[in-house]
């Protein structure tokens, strides 16, 4: 496999390597990925993270796999296991199927493998691109903007998806702000999101979830922008807790509320959001040592979002 690099995934020497974003911001370390077993527990534990990247990561495993000797046999096992690593977003899917479920078996050939995943490494990248520049026009001067979880550089292979939009907004030299909301439980937009704006020198304030009412109410924000996880043929899509009701308020303010997405995240056999899987994760995350060890917690990692309250969904290729 070529040399490969992003901000949260590199195939350097031979070694496939992930930033650890669960110790961002304060620690920046490399983690090198043993084998597709690794690559199953660093996308449940959320080291790697967001729906291009634990695709584009996926798959780069499964092709190492395969270029290090690995038998058929033990490709298809470990390809099942990764695609089954996370339920809601659909690039894992996608991308597995890509490299190795829809291929002809006469093509399930190292060569073969390495070849799509670089492919699925380098499309990534174009299609950030693509977006951003498909949204721009959606930007103002002066707009003062709220996003949710972290959809930056981190999760793609590129610029990022909403943050794309953001970032590329601020690189033509729009004067914009963006308020970050911190994202419970796990609090990718307190962690993640805030670091990669403080880098990018992106004027930003933190807020808890709960403020964006608040915020809205006093006039303070102009546009929302967000990823997804999944996006419905009807336009209903799933995204990180909290995005919902996110929408919900910004609908009720009049404030317009954009969904930007590669196309890999859209799910043309996916009719609604109620077809959509939830993943759902371990009370510990809602507790927070906070609560009584006991307590009973219903943690659901993501929401659906109807259609109907958005303004619309931008695709690298299309807006819906
Ligand atoms: O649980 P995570 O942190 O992987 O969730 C990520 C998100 O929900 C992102 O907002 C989503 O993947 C869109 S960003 C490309």
């Amino acid at each position: 496999m070529k040399p490969l690099s992003s901000l949260g995934l590199k195939f350097q020497n031979g070694q496939l390597s992930a930033l650890d974003q669960t110790l961002l911001p304060h620690e920046e370390k490399w983690i090198d990925c043993r084998d597709p077993a690794h690559m199953v527990e660093m996308i449940q534990r959320l080291a790697v993270r967001g729906a291009p990247l634990i695709g584009v990561a996926a798959a780069l495993a499964i092709a190492r796999f395969a270029e290090t000797g690995a038998t058929k046999d033990a490709i298809l096992l470990a390809a099942k296991k990764l695609r089954a690593a996370r339920p809601t977003a659909v690039n894992l899917m996608a991308a597995m199927d890509r490299v190795v479920f829809s291929r002809d078996p006469s093509l399930l050939t190292a060569d073969e493998m390495v070849r799509e995943a670089e492919a699925i490494f380098e499309e990534d990248n174009i299609l950030c691109r693509q977006m951003s520049e498909r949204a721009a026009h959606l930007v103002n001067e002066g707009d003062n903007i709220i996003t949710h979880c972290n959809t930056g550089g981190l999760v793609t292979t590129g610029i990022g998806t909403a943050l794309g939009v953001i970032r590329l907004a601020h690189e033509q030299k729009k004067k914009i702000h963006v308020y970050v909301d911190e994202t419970r439980p796990l609090l990718q937009g307190a962690r993640l999101t805030t670091w990669e704006l403080a880098k990018l020198g992106i004027p930003h304030t933190l807020i808890c979830d709960n403020m964006a009412a608040s915020l809205m109410g006093l006039g303070k924000v102009q546009k929302v922008f967000v990823g997804a996880d999944r996006i419905a043929r009807n336009g209903d899509f799933a995204n990180k807790i909290g995005t919902y009701s996110l929408a919900v308020v910004a609908h009720h303010h009049k404030v317009p509320f954009y969904v930007v997405a590669p196309h890999t995240t859209f799910d043309a056999a996916c009719p609604s959001g109620r077809e959509i899987q939830i993943e759902q994760r371990g009370p510990d995350e809602v507790r927070a040592g906070k609560s009584p060890e006991q307590c009973a917690v219903w943690n659901p990692a993501f929401d659906v979002t109807p259609r109907t309250l958005i303004s619309g969904i931008v695709l690298d290729d299309r807006m819906i």
